[in-house]
């Protein structure tokens, strides 16, 4: 290709306060030069709307905050079309973190060439990608194993969904809250949770006490908030709590009081633990063996996944207004 390329991009314009309006995000053209020698020019394909992009819409984040005028960024699979860089050929499949535009050009070191795709090629941004790393080093940052009674929330969400079924692959009791009936009949009847609980119905704790009559050992927690302290209510003695997110918190305007229980982790001697995925990203290939066979083997994994055509993230995610521009645009 010897001339420019004209691709589409989604821009922040201004930071949101509180939830997100379209308002806040624009659609605009770049012109993208050839690749150079070293580089790719890459067609997108798939790309991942996550929670913790809106934390990076703040003007302070726990990662390099978005800034307005420019693309927005995050985890996207795409076609090579054009490569100047030994060892990438077009048709390749890749991931980078050049989502929110349509094509882009990089430099080969700044994607990652998958070898042997699965089908959809979206797997490789769910399952078998962040969103999966995240539900299995949750796990096993709490050492969740056979016998755990286990509970998750956000369980029908992309991280939730994986970790809850990690947990019962192995050996574990597991509980999952969702906002809605139908989303608990799949927990339970696709997803295989032995339980599942809609934190909407106005109850709870009540709910979850129904549900896990026993206490549960392990918090797998994704919401934060009410879903936190009632965790903590029903834990038993020495149970561990893996903090992977806190999502019903990422649109106030300021933090809310913490839950009102705390004083049980000294009771109950129990274990609090947060993480942060890129901190773990070396674990990748082990992760990989452990769940690739799994995924291969045709388990409910590979229903969920993370893309553009995710009703989950449509509906659910915190960045969903800038998800249904970005719909728009394709
Ligand atoms: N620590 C890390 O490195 C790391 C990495 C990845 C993700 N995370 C965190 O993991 C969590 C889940 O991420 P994800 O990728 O799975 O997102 P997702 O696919 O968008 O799912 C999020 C789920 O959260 C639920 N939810 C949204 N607002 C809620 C509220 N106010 N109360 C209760 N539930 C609510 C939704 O469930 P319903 O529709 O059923 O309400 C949705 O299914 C987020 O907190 C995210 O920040 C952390």
């Amino acid at each position: 290709m010897t001339s420019t390329i004209t691709s589409s991009e989604i821009r922040l314009v201004s930071r949101p306060r509180g939830l997100p309006t379209l308002e806040n995000f624009e659609r605009a053209q770049s012109e993208l030069a050839p690749p150079r020698d070293g580089q790719v020019l890459v067609r997108n394909l798939y790309m991942s709307v996550d929670p913790y992009m809106r934390a990076r819409m703040h003007e302070e984040a726990y990662m390099p905050p978005f800034q307005p005028g420019q693309a927005l960024t995050g985890a996207a699979i795409g076609e090579v079309v054009q490569s100047q860089a030994s060892g990438l050929a077009p048709g390749d499949i890749v991931s980078s973190a050049y989502g929110w535009r349509e094509y882009f050009v990089a430099d080969a070191a700044d994607v990652r060439r998958i070898d042997r795709p699965f089908q959809p090629v979206s797997t490789h941004l769910g399952v078998l990608g962040g969103t999966g790393l995240s539900a299995w080093v949750g796990l096993n940052l709490v050492d969740v194993k056979a016998g755990d009674r286990v509970f998750v929330s956000g369980a029908a969400g992309a991280v939730g969904s994986i970790a809850g079924q990690l947990a019962r692959l192995r050996g574990c009791f597991v509980v999952g809250s969702a906002g809605s009936a139908a989303k608990v009949r799949m927990l339970r009847d696709e997803l295989g949770f032995d339980a599942a609980v809609n934190y909407r119905n106005g109850d709870l704790l009540g709910e979850l006490k129904a549900a896990a009559p026993e206490g549960i050992d392990v918090y797998f927690d994704n919401v934060g908030g009410e879903h936190l302290e009632a965790a903590i209510s029903i834990m038993r003695p020495h149970g561990r709590i893996s903090a992977c997110g806190a999502i019903s918190t990422y649109n106030d305007e300021r933090p809310s009081p913490g839950p009102r229980n705390l004083f049980e982790i000294v009771t109950k001697r129990l274990t609090i633990r947060g993480f942060i995925v890129l901190d773990s990203l070396d674990q990748m290939p082990r992760f990989l063996a452990e769940v690739t066979p799994l995924v291969a083997a045709g388990s409910s994994f590979a229903k969920r996944r993370s893309s553009r055509g995710s009703t989950a993230h449509r509906r659910h995610s915190s960045t969903c207004c800038a998800a249904a521009m970005w719909e728009r645009c394709w």
